[in-house]
């Protein structure tokens, strides 16, 4: 008998580039996720939206300078290809609106305590900018900029995919033992703490002798410190958010 697993999530994706989301998002655990019917992706090509016989869905930018700025016009018809209602107020609660996200390096940074709080949503609507940006006036219809980092990719494909997949794991099923997700670096603010599988000794070097003492009570001790020791040597800057 087949099962059919709850949908937790749908996430549509806005792009000039669709095919590039077919590999990273059809394997390992977000293929899974997706073929057990968890999670719902679909891309939108935004293109065919376009009112041009050419298809363009740039132009030149008012006021001059280099580069070209998506137009307006073929990215409100995408979003409201999707569901995107501006006024509607028959949601039953915040979560169950679609969220309108616009990935650019002008967006707040994504972090672990941004991606729990997406992961809430129902229906995640993600807009992929190309060129030097889009039309500033899309973002009347978006209700979150969201940065990868502090640095500036082609597209905002590869970094919709880095929020696709961090958000995804944290919808229940998706990663199998939930425990494995709580112990994950920055879940509980502090990086995670070492890993070892066998041979327990490799070349000349060999596993730590608590993991391999039996003694839960130590090796929780131990990942602890690990971690700790971890994050206060790479990410200082962690332990201070924790305190706060
Ligand atoms: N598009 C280009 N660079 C980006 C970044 N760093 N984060 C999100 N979207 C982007």
């Amino acid at each position: 008998m087949c099962i059919a697993a709850m949908l937790y999530m749908k996430i549509d994706i806005l792009t000039i580039f669709p095919s590039m989301f077919n590999g990273p998002l059809t394997e390992s655990l977000i293929g899974r996720a997706l073929r057990s019917g968890i999670l719902e992706i679909e891309t939108v090509d935004i293109r065919s939206f376009s009112k041009d016989k050419h298809l363009k869905v740039d132009d030149k930018p008012f006021g001059g300078g280099p580069g070209m700025v998506m137009k307006v016009g073929p990215l409100l018809d995408a979003i409201t290809s999707v569901g995107v209602r501006r006024k509607n107020k028959s949601y039953k609660n915040f979560h169950s609106k679609p969220y309108v996200i616009y990935m650019s390096p002008q967006g707040k940074k994504l972090d672990t305590a941004m991606v729990k709080e997406l992961s809430k949503f129902k229906h995640l609507v993600i807009l992929c900018g190309h060129y030097e940006g889009v039309d500033e006036r899309i973002i009347n219809y978006v209700d979150c900029e969201v940065s990868i980092g502090d640095y500036v990719l082609t597209g905002g494909e590869i970094p919709a995919m880095v929020l696709i997949d961090s958000v995804a794991r944290m919808l229940p099923g998706v990663v199998k033992k939930e425990k494995s997700v709580k112990n994950d670096s920055f879940y509980n603010g502090m990086l995670d703490y070492p890993h070892y599988t066998r041979p327990a000794i490799f070349k000349r070097y060999s596993v730590p002798n608590v993991l391999l003492s039996g003694n839960h009570k130590e090796i929780q001790k131990w990942r602890e410190e690990q971690s700790a020791k971890r994050t206060r040597e790479r990410r200082p800057d962690l332990i201070k958010d924790v305190l706060e």
